[in-house]
């Protein structure tokens, strides 16, 4: 299928999102499995995540907010219920992951989409929230994308990214490294995303690191 926006190839990793198995197991075993031992086993911030992005993107009821490669949509339904006057929409490049979103996680009001964060379907300066967590680094070229959120998202709106962070042991740097290198994964530094929304004016620009991710907030110019 043709969608706007993507052009070139498709990582390893953006390729097994693709997988009915892997939609099929994404959110009760797969997501909790990995995300949590990437937080470093730190199960404190894993149970309050949802609820922590939330906080982060500081909705009004009437908010529209954006969550950004959705997958099976568990974070789309947790805002869609933070905004009950407002919209929640999940846009995703998976048609089995928004299945299963469509099926899981629609009964709240949050709507799906299935498109690019190369191209997304929003006038300019549009949004209250951006959410985009666990994506950025299967995208082969994940700046494009982070220009999309932040042209889309309203002065005043608020941005919460999540990705990978370069690990300042040794020896799991070169294990990331290990990983990233076959499954097209990528490792960021941890100025990365702070510093391309501060060139953007963003101000208020956070960023939190557990384990080996990065959780980067801001409020756009
Ligand atoms: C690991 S899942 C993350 C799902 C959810 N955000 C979470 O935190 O659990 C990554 C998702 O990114 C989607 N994705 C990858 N590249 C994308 C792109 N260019 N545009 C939109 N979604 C994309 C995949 O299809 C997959 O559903």
């Amino acid at each position: 299928m043709l969608i706007p926006g993507l052009t070139g190839d498709r990582s390893l990793a953006q390729r097994a999102m693709q997988s009915p198995v892997l939609a099929q197991v994404y959110e009760r075993a797969w997501r909790p499995a990995l995300f949590w031992a990437a937080m470093g086993f730190d199960l404190d911030h894993y149970r309050q995540e949802k609820q922590a992005a939330i906080a982060a993107l500081r909705l009004a009821d009437d908010a529209t907010v954006l969550d950004l490669a959705c997958g099976p949509g568990a974070f789309t339904r947790v805002l869609a219920e933070a905004v009950p006057r407002g919209r929640a929409i999940g846009v995703d490049l998976s048609e089995p992951m928004l299945g299963h979103a469509l099926r899981d996680n629609a009964d709240t009001g949050a709507s799906y989409v299935l498109g690019s964060g190369h191209r997304l379907p929003f006038a300019d300066a549009t949004l209250d929230g951006v959410l985009c967590y666990g994506a950025l680094y299967l995208i082969p070229d994940p700046f494009r994308v982070v220009d999309e959120i932040v042209r889309v998202v309203r002065p005043g709106g608020r941005v919460a990214l999540m990705a990978s962070a370069s690990s300042r042991l040794p020896g799991l740097g070169w294990a990331q490294g290990a990983v990233a290198g076959p499954t097209g994964l990528r490792v960021f530094d941890r100025a990365d995303f702070t510093s391309r929304l501060s060139a953007a004016g963003f101000t208020e620009v956070e960023r939190e690191v557990h384990g080996v991710l990065q959780y980067v907030t801001g409020t756009a110019p």
